[in-house]
């Protein structure tokens, strides 16, 4: 989720007070929260926040032009409904919804093929980080003439970040770069799944598939599923909806940095980001501070300066949009827009091809909010990517159940497909 500007008190419930005041070993709850997407009516959100200022309310999203929207805890939902705000309801209980997502599934091997290819069947449910592990694991054991593990570095609290390298017939790194980045905000589960299934879709299809052969022969895949490892964990033992980093800073009560407001370019900039640690956008003290971002600006500029980046994707939840640069300006366009538009209008178009979904596209500012140290302006400009996007998945609209990053386990595949089904587009156009 694009996010800025936020207000500390709307965030109480999400992060700071209510995560502080909850012992160690217990989860955040959720029990009980009802989800409402409430309309602005092309306005800024500012009056309706002012009237949920006093509310422990969970925002789920900045770009407020067309709609808010926010959690309510169930003691405060009659005083919420008692405002009369042009609503309509996302979910009935967050809280029941988190439950059936965390029966997660059971890690399983494709006991039809003799090497390690993990089923299918993990694309029908979330699962623990660790099973994460194993299937890449698994997947590079299965094609090693085509893949391999790396890691670029080491996260705060010391997990390492890892990705998988995937090339094809011209051999290990030989070829321009297409890489993706997953789980940058940690409650937004469904990345890491997308890029999973696009993943295993270009290894397992490789030998008998003309097409992805095409591409996995064209372009060496630099694939990193769990760029913010710490805060994922985070979301699976204690907070489900946290977004940031586990970065402790001294002299600040909160924790975290948003890695995705870290990246230093045009970092120091003001609107796109929070200089209070207790938000959800806190940029950091400084440019790059953080030992995520140290760690991918590193590999970033070794990936630019070898080969060159064709593509990059930073992929996020939720709202159903593909985003051009630039971020941190509403006005600047890059040099290849003209491109950019054209190649991101096929992408939506194809998405919408396999099962109706529609994805909104444009240049990430002027269609969404502001950011500043985002990655894809960073990557655009000083890692000179021709194209340098960020996808935000499903879910878009707001009926019942489509409860922001708490995408149902049935919807896994679907969104997983689709974006497949863009990216073979992509790759072969780009
Ligand atoms: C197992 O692999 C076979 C052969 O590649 C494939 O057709 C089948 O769909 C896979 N099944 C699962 C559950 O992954
Ligand atoms: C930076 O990247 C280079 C090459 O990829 C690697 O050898 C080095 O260890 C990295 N340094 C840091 C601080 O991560
Ligand atoms: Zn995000």
């Amino acid at each position: 989720m694009k996010v800025s500007g936020l207000t500390a008190a709307l965030l109480l419930g999400a992060t700071g007070a209510l995560a502080s005041a909850t012992p160690k070993v217990g989860k955040v709850s959720y029990d009980g929260y009802k989800a409402y997407r409430i309309a602005t009516s092309g306005k800024d959100a500012a009056a309706i926040k002012d009237k949920l200022a006093s509310f422990a309310a969970v925002q789920f999203n900045f770009d407020t032009q067309e709609h808010l929207d926010v959690a309510i805890a169930p003691e405060e939902v009659s005083a919420f409904e008692a405002l009369s705000l042009p609503t309509t309801i996302m979910s009935e209980d967050l809280g029941a919804e988190i439950a059936t997502e965390g029966n997660f599934g059971v890690y399983e091997k494709n006991v039809s093929t003799s090497a390690a290819v993990p089923s299918l069947t993990w694309f029908d449910a979330y699962h623990a980080y660790a099973d994460h592990i194993t299937f890449f694991n698994d997947l590079a054991a299965s094609f090693p003439q085509n893949s391999e593990i790396f890691t670029v570095g080491s996260s705060f609290q010391g997990r390492s970040i890892f990705g998988i390298h995937l090339w094809g017939s011209g051999g290990k790194g030989s070829k321009p770069a297409v890489y993706f980045h997953g789980t940058v905000h940690a409650r937004e589960w469904i990345t890491a799944k997308v890029v999973e299934y696009i993943t295993y879709k270009l290894l397992v299809d490789y030998s008998t598939d003309t097409a992805v052969k095409a591409i996995l022969d064209k372009y060496d895949f630099y694939i990193l599923p769990f760029v913010n490892p710490d805060g994922f964990v985070y979301t699976q033992s204690t907070n489900r909806l946290w977004r940031k980093n586990r970065q402790t800073r001294s002299g600040a009560s909160c924790v975290g940095t948003d890695v995705n407001r870290n990246w230093p370019y045009k970092w120091e900039l003001t609107g796109g980001a929070s200089t209070n640690p207790c938000d959800e956008t806190y940029k950091g003290a400084a440019a790059g501070d953080t030992p995520e971002n140290k760690a991918l600006t590193n590999f970033t500029l070794s990936l630019a300066n070898s080969k060159g980046i064709k593509l990059y994707i930073d992929w996020h939840s939720y709202g159903q949009y593909i985003l051009t640069p630039y971020g941190y300006n509403c006005q600047a366009r890059p040099a290849n827009q003209a491109r950019q538009n054209a190649l991101a209008q096929g992408l939506a178009n194809k998405i919408r091809e396999k099962y109706g979904t529609r994805f909104t596209y444009g240049p990430a500012c002027s269609t969404l909010y502001a950011t500043t140290g985002d990655s894809t302006d960073y990557i655009t400009d000083v890692a000179k990517a021709e194209f340098a996007w960020t996808i935000e998945l499903r879910p878009g609209g707001s009926s019942s159940g489509n409860n922001g990053f708490v995408l149902p386990a049935a919807q896994i595949l679907p969104s997983s497909v689709e974006q497949w089904e863009g990216m073979k587009y992509l790759l072969a156009n780009v």
